[in-house]
Order: C-alpha cells, then sequence, then structure tokens
C-alpha cells in the first residue's frame, strides 16, 4: 500500500497492533455477535491485524460453557465470515472466546467479571485493554453502565485503556438518547465511547470525503449554483424475517434508518470541509449540517415534506409477500411505517433552495442504497435536443451497496450524420478497480475502537441533533389532532405514488435503480 492510499491508518494500526485487549460483548448471545461481531473479529485476524492475545468475553444470561460458546460462534462464521473460514485458524482465534453467564443488573457477575478480566492479564502477564461492547436490548444499557462503574471497571488498568462501544438504537427519541448520554458520560469520558453506526464503516461511505476532498473536480461544482436536487436511497428487499417485527413496529423506518444511518450520509454528502481528519473535525462538520436542516414542525409542515407508508401484500423476486400489519409480531393495527419520503433543505449558502430527498423502505423490489447527485443543466445549450428536463442528464452516482462504486452519467453525441445525444455513464466500480474485496463494516469500526480512531462514529451532539429533528415529526404523526395519512404500497413496488408525488411537485423524479 502506497503513503498515499492510507497513511493515517496504517500508523493507527500500528500503534494499537502492539497493545494486547480482551473486548468484552454483553448480550453475546444474539444475533449481532454470531452474525457480525465474531466473523468481524476473525477476518481481522485473518488479515494479522488482531492484537496478540486477544480476548473476547461473552457475558449473557443463558447458561453455557465456553465450549458451546464457541460451537455456536463456529456455526455462525461459516455462515458469515467474508474470507474462507479455515478449521486451523479458527483454532487458535477461538481459543481466546470464553463465556460468562449472568444478569445484567446482579452486581456479584460484574465482580466475577472482574476476576476473569484480571485473571486473564496474569496470564498474559501484563494488563490488557478493555472494550465493553453494549450489544444487549436498549434497556440494559443503563444497568451495565451502572454496574461497570460500581465495579470500577470504566477505568483502564495499568496505564491501559476502558472504552464502551454502544450499538444502535440510541434511545428512541431526544429524551432517551439524553438520558442515555447522560449515564454513558457518568461512565466513561466521551474520548472512550463509541457510538457505533455500521453505515459509516461501509467503505463506499468512507470514500465520500475522498472523493469531495481530494479531487478537485468535484468540489467548486458542490453547492446550489450548480446541483439541482441530491436523492438518497436505502431500499431493502426484505420485511420482519427472523422476529424482527417486535422491535421495529416500535421503531419504524424512520427511527431505524433516517435518524442514523441516513443523516451520517447526508451529513457526509452536505458538510463543509474539516480543516484536518482529526474525529473531532470531521465530527464539527457533519454536526453542522444536522443543526442546519430546515425544521420541519406541526403536523402542515411535515404532511407537505414526509411521505409516510407501510406495504400492503404483494411480491418480491417471485415471491410473495404479506402485508406490514400481517407480518409476525406486528400489531396489526400498528401506525408504524415501513416507508418514508422525506424532502429536507440544509439552510447553509452552499444549500440554499436544493432539495435533499431521501426515501428508505422495506420490501422493496432489490437491496440497494445509493446517492445521486443531479446537476443542474447548463446556462444555454446549443444543440436542438428535443429533451432537456429541468434537471440536467449529468448525474453522480454514488452506490453504497451493492456493487459498491462511483458513476458519473454525462450526455455524449450519438454517432452517425444526425446530432443526437445520449446519456452516457463513466463508472469506477471497486471490484474491477482494486481487485479485492472491500473488509466488512464491522471489522473497519471495530479496529478503528480499539485504535482509538471515533471519526466513524457518532458524537453526543451529532445524536442528540438528529433525534430533535426527527422527534418533530414522530410528534406531527403521533400527537397531533390531525395527523398527516399513512399510505400505503403493494410490496415488491417502489413505494406509495405519494412519494413520487413529493417530487413531481418540484419537477423532478426519483432515479431508477
Ligand atoms: C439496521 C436496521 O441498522 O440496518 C435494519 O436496524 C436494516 O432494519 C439494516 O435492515 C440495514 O443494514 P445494511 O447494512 O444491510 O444496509
Amino acid at each position: 500500500m502506497s503513503d498515499l492510499e492510507n497513511p493515517f491508518q496504517e500508523t493507527l494500526l500500528q500503534r494499537h497492533r502492539a497493545d494486547p485487549c480482551t473486548v468484552v460483548i454483553f448480550g453475546a448471545t444474539g444475533d449481532l455477535t454470531n452474525r457480525k461481531l465474531i466473523p468481524a473479529f476473525y477476518n481481522v485476524a485473518a488479515c494479522g491485524d488482531l492484537p496478540p492475545q486477544f480476548k473476547v468475553i461473552g457475558f449473557a444470561r443463558r447458561d453455557k460453557t465456553d465450549e458451546v460458546f464457541r460451537k455456536e460462534l463456529e456455526e455462525g462464521n461459516r455462515k458469515n465470515s467474508r474470507q474462507p473460514h479455515t478449521d486451523e485458524l479458527w483454532a487458535s482465534f477461538s481459543q481466546g472466546i470464553h463465556y460468562h453467564r449472568s444478569e445484567f443488573e446482579d452486581p456479584a457477575g460484574y465482580v466475577k467479571l472482574k476476576l476473569l478480566l484480571d485473571q486473564f492479564d496474569k496470564e498474559r502477564g501484563t494488563p490488557a485493554n478493555r472494550l465493553f461492547y453494549l450489544a444487549s436490548a436498549p434497556e440494559a444499557f443503563k444497568p451495565i453502565l451502572e454496574m461497570l462503574r460500581a465495579t470500577g471497571l470504566n477505568h483502564g488498568v495499568g496505564g491501559r485503556w476502558a472504552r464502551v462501544v454502544c450499538e444502535k438504537p440510541f434511545g428512541k427519541d431526544l429524551a432517551t438518547a439524553r438520558g442515555l448520554n447522560q449515564a454513558v458520560a457518568e461512565t466513561f469520558e466521551e474520548k472512550d465511547t463509541y457510538r457505533i453506526d455500521h453505515y459509516l464503516g461501509k467503505e463506499t461511505a468512507q470514500n465520500i470525503m475522498v472523493l469531495r476532498f481530494a479531487n478537485a473536480l468535484f468540489e467548486p461544482n458542490w453547492n446550489s449554483k450548480y446541483i439541482d436536487n441530491v436523492q438518497i436511497t436505502c431500499a431493502e428487499n426484505l420485511g420482519m424475517e427472523g422476529g424482527r417485527g417486535g422491535y421495529y413496529d416500535t421503531a419504524g423506518a424512520l427511527r431505524d434508518m433516517v435518524q442514523n444511518h441516513l443523516f451520517q450520509l447526508l451529513s457526509l454528502v452536505a458538510m463543509e470541509p474539516p480543516t484536518d481528519l482529526s474525529a473531532d473535525s470531521v465530527r464539527d462538520e457533519k454536526v453542522k449540517v444536522i443543526r442546519a436542516l430546515r425544521p420541519l414542525v406541526g403536523p402542515e409542515a411535515v404532511g407537505a415534506n414526509v411521505i409516510r407508508a407501510q406495504y400492503t401484500a404483494g411480491s418480491v423476486d417471485g415471491v410473495s409477500r404479506v402485508g406490514y400489519r400481517q407480518e409476525d409480531r406486528v400489531n396489526p393495527e400498528s401506525q408504524t411505517e415501513a416507508y418514508v419520503a422525506l424532502r429536507l433543505y440544509i439552510d447553509t449558502w452552499r444549500w440554499q433552495g436544493v432539495p435533499f430527498y431521501i426515501r428508505v423502505g422495506k420490501q422493496l423490489p432489490k437491496k440497494a442504497t445509493e446517492i445521486s447527485v443531479h446537476f443542474k443543466k447548463p446556462p444555454q445549450v446549443p444543440f436542438a435536443t428535443g429533451r432537456l428536463p429541468g434537471s440536467s442528464e449529468n448525474t453522480l452516482v454514488i452506490r453504497i451497496q451493492p456493487d459498491e462504486g462511483i458513476a458519473l452519467r454525462i450526455l455524449a453525441k450519438q454517432p452517425g450524420q444526425a446530432l443526437s445525444m445520449q446519456q452516457v455513464k463513466m463508472d469506477f466500480r471497486y471490484s474491477s478497480s482494486f481487485g479485492k474485496a472491500s473488509p466488512e463494516a464491522y471489522e473497519r469500526l471495530l479496529l478503528d475502537a480499539m485504535a482509538g480512531d471515533a471519526t466513524l462514529f457518532a458524537r453526543r451532539d451529532e445524536v442528540e441533533n438528529a433525534w430533535k429533528f426527527i422527534d418533530e415529526i414522530e410528534h406531527a404523526w403521533h400527537q397531533s389532532a390531525a395527523p398527516p395519512p399513512m399510505c400505503e404500497y403493494p410490496a415488491g413496488s417502489w413505494g406509495p405514488k405519494e412519494a413520487d408525488d413529493l417530487l413531481r411537485q418540484d419537477g423532478h423524479e426519483w432515479r431508477l435503480l
């Protein structure tokens, strides 16, 4: 890897590789550990980037031995690891995995945890850094933090650090997020707090900053003078599989995806250039975007700019799907949205008058996340074209997933006598340009948390400002006298027609994916 590619990451890796580390996962019997966390650590191990004498302690309520826990994780790793699972690597890697049974509120469980951590340090002959990963149900976060504080586990030993990683959901509104932030702040300093948003770990999301700030080409055009509108789509072709309905029906698309993932993407697209790449400089700029969002207050403003919807029965990929309200663990009279589309304005000099359209939904025709930047048409076109709509045919598409890459659509002359034009595509694909698979988001984020780099994690003020904005919409939906309607779309379609109308009002259309 050349210096140009990433000197910053190289030093971080070197720095953290030297120090031993133990990760304690609270709620370790959940799906996340099996599907994401252990495969991520395994892949990091396969790349040779794990710290020496690395250990994982799974902390959960169910009774099981280390062997049973390892066996379950092995099955998960075979299915979910990015790199091939080999018995040899698994045998050495899994020796560092242990299980600790305890209730989350039981002080004795934390005293025993401390003894276990001390025992590992003794066996190593040196104290280890400690990373506490909150992957339990969110109600357990506060008791866990209290117990860590009561046992002094929130402080590193022997000059090593202790840090906390908080999984989402980080609260369900501003009040609960503030309460949680308070509990975290009483236990860990902000610099040791890592609120995870796995979208920030996606390779293409990280590339947004490089695209914008390492190329002189785009930044001069990246403003209201040249950009007509920006669209962010996050489509999923799944519904409430795997018993997710229970959680999802208490959250909905706005809380589950927009408050965190989509606002993070929006911030990266709309932020000003940071003065340097330090975690705080980057996050200072990102939070300014969220703070500059024009508030949507009251049912009228919300109704005019936000469309919520539930899917009805339909079919995706030729497979029939039930409607949202018929899904397992979903209230048959649910008022929770499985789809949301928003028109947002960012009140800054750069973005005055540019609509940002965001849409996210379940049971859409395919899984795809992309950002498209639609440029304005040229001031004057010296060709008889027949077709040059309001926004031009110049579109920059950042494909977050799948088929990660960036495409620029421009007009070109069709070969032949006549001067007719056609849209063509200049395409960069990660898979062909770099010839190797990108690391999974969790690999990058776990390494960053161990390396002490919080750039790709949400800061307290980012989370709270995002909730502040979202709360007004939720309030208009659920607490106003005349709430905006809940629309419908058949599973397998691209969402409700009202979301198309939202753009049509401005003379725009959703980009076809
Ligand atoms: C999670 C949401 O944070 O992100 C899920 O809770 C969603 O509802 C998932 O399906 C999408 O993540 P990805 O990486 O598959 O796009």
